[in-house]
C-alpha cells in the first residue's frame, strides 16, 4: 500500500493556508488530497479558514459568526504570507469544490466546530458536497467526534475520521463506536501497536502534520494510509525514491 499525500490547508508552506492559491499548488505538486477548514458565516455561508477569528491571516478583525460572506470577502487573506498573495481572499468551500471537480483529490473537510458549535454546519456541508458530487472523495474530520457522530446518523455511507491529539485507549474500538472508518491523530500519539491494530480493525490512520523528512519517512515505513503535510512536494519527493 502507499502512502497518499495530503496537502495541509493545501500546500500551506508554499502559499497562504486555506487559500484557493494553497490548494492550486497541491494540485501541481501531485498531492493526493487536500485537507481544509470550515466554519459557517453569519448569513450560512461555509467559508475555509482556519480560526475562528479572522485576526491572524486576514486584513480584519473579528469572529466569523459575526460576518457576513460579502463582509468576509472584503478582506486580504494572503499579505500575511507574503505580498504576492494579496489578491487571495477567503474562499467559500462551493470555491473549493469546483476546484476539485474532474479531479480525483481526496478532500478533507475539517469540520471546526470545537470551539463555536455552528448550527446546521453538518447538513450544510454534506448538501454543498453532493451538489458537486463529490461525496466519493470527501472524508470529513473534526476534533467535535459528536458532530461526527451526528453526520453518520443522517449520511452513514460517509467517509468520517476523528481527530486528536491525546492518547485514547484502543482508539480502533472508539472509532467505531461512532461510525468513524479512519483516525486522524496528531503524529506524536500513534504507535507501532495503534497501526498493527487499525489495520486489523479495517481502521485507516492519516497522522498530521508531519513536516519533517525523517518522521515522514518512518511512516511511510510504517504504511499509515496517509500523511497530512505542509509539505508535499518532500513527501511526494520521497515516495517517488521508494
Ligand atoms: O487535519 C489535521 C489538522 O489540520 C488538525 O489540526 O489545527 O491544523 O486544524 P489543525
Ligand atoms: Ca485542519
Amino acid at each position: 500500500m502507499n502512502t497518499k499525500v495530503i496537502a495541509h490547508r493545501g500546500f500551506s508552506a508554499k502559499a497562504p493556508e486555506n487559500t484557493l492559491a494553497a490548494f492550486q499548488w497541491a494540485i501541481k505538486t501531485k498531492a493526493d488530497g487536500i485537507e481544509l477548514d470550515v466554519h459557517l458565516t453569519l448569513d450560512g455561508e461555509v467559508v475555509v479558514i482556519h480560526d475562528e477569528k479572522i485576526d491572524r491571516t486576514t486584513t480584519g478583525q473579528g469572529w466569523i459568526k459575526d460576518f457576513t460572506i460579502a463582509e468576509l470577502r472584503q478582506f486580504q487573506n494572503g499579505v500575511w504570507f507574503s505580498e504576492e498573495y494579496s489578491d487571495q481572499i477567503i474562499p467559500t468551500l462551493d470555491e473549493v469544490l469546483e476546484l476539485a471537480s474532474n479531479t480525483e483529490l481526496l478532500l478533507n473537510i475539517e469540520l471546526k466546530n470545537n470551539v463555536i458549535f455552528y448550527s446546521g454546519l453538518e447538513e450544510t456541508v454534506v448538501h454543498k458536497v453532493e451538489h458537486f458530487g463529490l461525496e466519493k472523495q470527501v472524508v470529513i474530520s473534526s476534533f467535535n467526534h459528536t458532530s461526527l457522530a451526528y453526520l453518520h446518523q443522517f449520511r452513514p455511507n460517509w467517509s468520517i475520521a476523528a481527530l486528536y491529539e491525546e492518547h485514547l485507549y484502543k482508539p480502533w474500538i472508539y472509532a467505531k463506536t461512532f461510525g468513524a472508518s479512519a483516525l486522524h491523530p496528531i503524529y506524536t500519539v500513534v504507535t507501532e501497536e495503534m497501526i498493527e491494530q487499525c489495520n486489523q480493525h479495517g481502521i485507516l490512520v492519516r497522522p498530521y502534520t508531519i513536516n519533517c523528512t525523517q518522521d515522514m519517512k518512518r511512516f511511510v515505513d510504517l504504511q499509515v494510509d496517509a500523511i497530512i503535510t505542509d509539505f508535499p512536494d518532500q513527501l511526494y519527493g520521497l515516495l517517488q525514491e521508494k
